[in-house]
């Protein structure tokens, strides 16, 4: 059996998540406190799941789509803790004005909205505090919620405040702005999650972290990615690796932009880092299934924020963490992260830009290699992908050979 069993990353409802209704589970394993003091879980125990998920048959249906979905098993094993379930008004409100949630939860960080968007003619049928199932098209329901307040999002003022733009060419913009306007919000009975992508690397936050105890990692740097894993990435987590017990490798396999590499290909990469270049009984590689927003800076402290649920003491941040295209600056991640660190809890582990230096033989990063341009291999993630899909495969200083060769087959041929 590997390291991480996948059977411990059962689906169903009893296991440790569902240990417990809705709060925190005894004596809560893991070296960091979640965000806000306990672990916030929606996931229905065994016996209450079973009779919730009969009486959903029985509800009006509200259609969800992935990115709700993913948003949903989010809430519902507790990696975005404090939040009780999707925002409603009042917390909207703080969170995109301020990043900080209502008095309802002490005013505590929180820098994305979480909505559920309502279909507008839906929205006008609902009765005060009618209970609907919650399900993807074509699927069976996941949750019973209770819907307490319906409000409408001003979408472009939403878009301006949270990724700083309204401008569609971001992908987060037009992701937000192609949403119906209206919002649902109440308490959440979750019986069922999302089938997994990955079953053999889905771990919940009480699963990670009563991994870490087993372990006995008192200090644990949590690393997000949504790219396939290159060397200035394995610079980066080994060089946080120096200084903590543990590394939790948590690539992001929630939906992303169209042309980011597909989730299996990425975790294919980091299957064969696993297995060939990490200390098996020092790193723990599981998949993080929210969305990407690429919300640049604030998402870099959401990011933080459900590491810490995760149970991470320490958070890596690099260069334009989340970020797209030119919009945000290559830093301004790292220094809303470093501001913030004592509201998030967390220690940030900011990086500067990293590459491979031929005069220094062998990676580093603007703090520590003295040398030209000229001596350094630096790719951007859009030469790669051209190099790709040339069938080309991106040279040894840049990313490990079996990689590049996985890279390589996985994107011939494939368009712009
Ligand atoms: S992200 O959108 O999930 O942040 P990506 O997968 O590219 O994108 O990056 C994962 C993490 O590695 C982020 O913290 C990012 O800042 C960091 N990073 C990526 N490439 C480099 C690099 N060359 N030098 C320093 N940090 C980097």
């Amino acid at each position: 059996m590997s390291e991480q069993d996948p059977r411990a990353a059962t689906r169903a409802p009893a296991g440790p998540a569902g240990r417990s209704d809705s709060g925190a589970a005894p004596r809560l394993p893991g070296p960091n406190s979640p965000h806000g003091g306990r672990l916030v879980t929606a996931l229905l125990s065994a016996d209450r799941a079973a009779h919730a998920a009969g009486r959903a048959l029985e509800l009006r249906t509200l259609s969800i789509d992935a990115r709700a979905a993913s948003d949903l098993e989010m809430l519902a094993t507790g990696g975005f803790s404090p939040l009780r379930g999707f925002l409603g008004r009042a917390d909207y409100e703080g969170v995109i004005e301020g990043m900080h949630l209502g008095p309802a939860y002490g005013g505590l960080l929180w820098p994305l909205p979480v909505t559920l968007p309502l279909d507008p003619h839906v929205a006008r049928q609902l009765g005060d505090g009618e209970e609907v199932a919650l399900a993807q098209p074509g699927e069976p329901p996941l949750a019973v919620m209770s819907v307490e307040e319906v409000y409408v999002r001003d979408l472009e003022r939403e878009a301006r405040l949270v990724y700083g733009t309204a401008d569609p060419a971001h992908p987060g913009v037009a992701m937000t702005l192609a949403q119906p306007r209206a919002a649902a919000a109440g308490p959440l009975q979750v019986f069922r999650l999302p089938e997994p992508e990955f079953p053999a690397h889905h771990l919940t936050p009480l699963q990670t972290r009563a991994l870490f105890d087993e372990r006995r990692w008192r200090t644990v740097a949590g690393f997000q990615t949504r790219n396939p894993v290159h060397r200035a990435h394995e610079y980066i987590q080994k060089c946080a690796l120096e200084i903590t017990d543990g590394l939790l490798l948590h690539p992001l396999v929630g939906q992303t932009k169209g042309d980011d590499v597909p989730a299996a290909t990425r975790m294919r990469s980091y299957e064969i880092l696993f297995r060939e270049y990490y200390p098996r009984d020092r790193v723990c590689l599981a998949v993080f299934p929210a969305a990407m927003r690429y919300a640049g800076p604030r998402e870099a402290v959401f990011h933080a924020l459900c590491r810490r649920n995760y149970g991470c003491t320490h958070f890596i941040v690099g260069r334009d963490h989340a970020g797209v295209g030119g919009f945000y600056g290559p830093f301004d991640a790292q220094d809303l992260v470093l501001r913030l660190a004592g509201e998030i809890g967390v220690v940030p582990l900011p990086f500067e830009n990293a590459f491979f230096c031929h005069r220094c033989g062998g990676m580093a990063t603007l703090k520590t290699c003295p040398h030209d341009e000229a001596d350094r291999v630096s790719l951007s993630g859009t030469a790669v992908r051209a190099m790709l899909r040339r069938g080309e495969t991106p040279p040894p200083e840049y990313s490990r050979p079996e990689v590049a060769r996985l890279l390589a087959e996985a994107m011939r041929g494939q368009e712009d």
